[in-house]
């Protein structure tokens, strides 16, 4: 299959495997399709950097998704060195703050200056999924629909100078008519028509996201877990490529 460098650009491909061979055999398999490979934390504090280097070494780009939440000082240092080891994205919770946010920027920046390169996509991560409604009202006390809590959250993300924050399929066309069309956002929770559902709720197809706003798609057991991960991978990019804007 003809590679089309417009849909490679918004695969992510989260890499939650137990073990690094998987992970290895994953990268090796699907490299030439995926724009980044997204490392997470069960990966990550497993193997260390042994995992990034891999995926470096095959001249793929990668996401930490560190999910960085501390004092600013703390999480500028950090990002400075999340993106000298490389990181081409990477991702902080917005609930750290406005400080928090511009301080991982600067940290970042400082950090590609160092390298030469071009700054990283940082992402602000508003609500995690795993927070419900009744999270919010009875243990943390907070009368706000969840909703509208994580488009002010984006909203600091944009003035912290964050390049864009991680959100569902369903929320991408709110953000960018509230934080403007450049500013990024990342959309978890998708599934092909053809593929199982898994443990997520809110899900969207690749064309629908994109059809909603999203700049990038973090796919994962839809193609991870799939019988034959590059034939899952090429049928995706069958459908992504039905949209005009994205054919050659
Ligand atoms: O396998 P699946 O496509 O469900 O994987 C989704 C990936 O996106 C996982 O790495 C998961 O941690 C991440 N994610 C998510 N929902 C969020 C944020 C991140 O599923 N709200």
């Amino acid at each position: 299959m003809e590679i089309n460098e417009k849909i490679k650009e918004k695969i992510v491909l989260a890499l939650d495997v137990e073990d690094i061979e998987d992970a290895k055999k994953l990268v090796d398999s699907l490299y030439p399709y995926v724009g980044t490979f997204k490392v997470g934390l069960q990966l990550y504090t497993k193997y260390g950097n042994e995992v990034v280097d891999y995926i470096s070494g095959k001249n793929s780009n990668f996401f930490l998704d560190v999910k960085l939440h501390d004092i600013p000082n703390t999480v500028e240092k950090a990002s400075e060195n999340v993106v000298l080891r490389g990181a081409n994205f990477f991702n902080v919770h917005a609930t750290g703050g406005l400080k928090m946010m511009q301080a991982a920027v600067q940290g970042a920046k400082k950090a590609s200056e160092k390298l030469n390169k071009k700054p990283p996509v940082i992402l602000a991560v508003t609500m995690l999924t795993s927070i419900s409604q009744d999270v919010m009202n009875d243990e943390f006390e907070i009368n706000t629909d969840v909703s509208d809590f994580a488009i002010r959250l984006a909203k600091l993300a944009k003035k912290a100078g964050m390049t864009g924050v991680v959100a569902s399929s369903l929320e991408a066309k709110k953000i960018k008519e509230t934080c403007g069309v450049d500013f990024k956002v990342l959309c978890p929770g998708i599934r092909p028509a053809w593929s199982t559902k898994d443990d997520q709720k809110r899900i969207a197809t690749p064309k629908f996201a994109i059809e909603q706003g999203a700049d990038y798609l973090v796919i994962g057991r839809a193609v991870t877990q799939a019988p034959n991960p590059i034939e899952a991978m090429e049928k995706i990019y069958e459908e992504i490529g039905e949209i005009k804007c994205l054919q050659h």
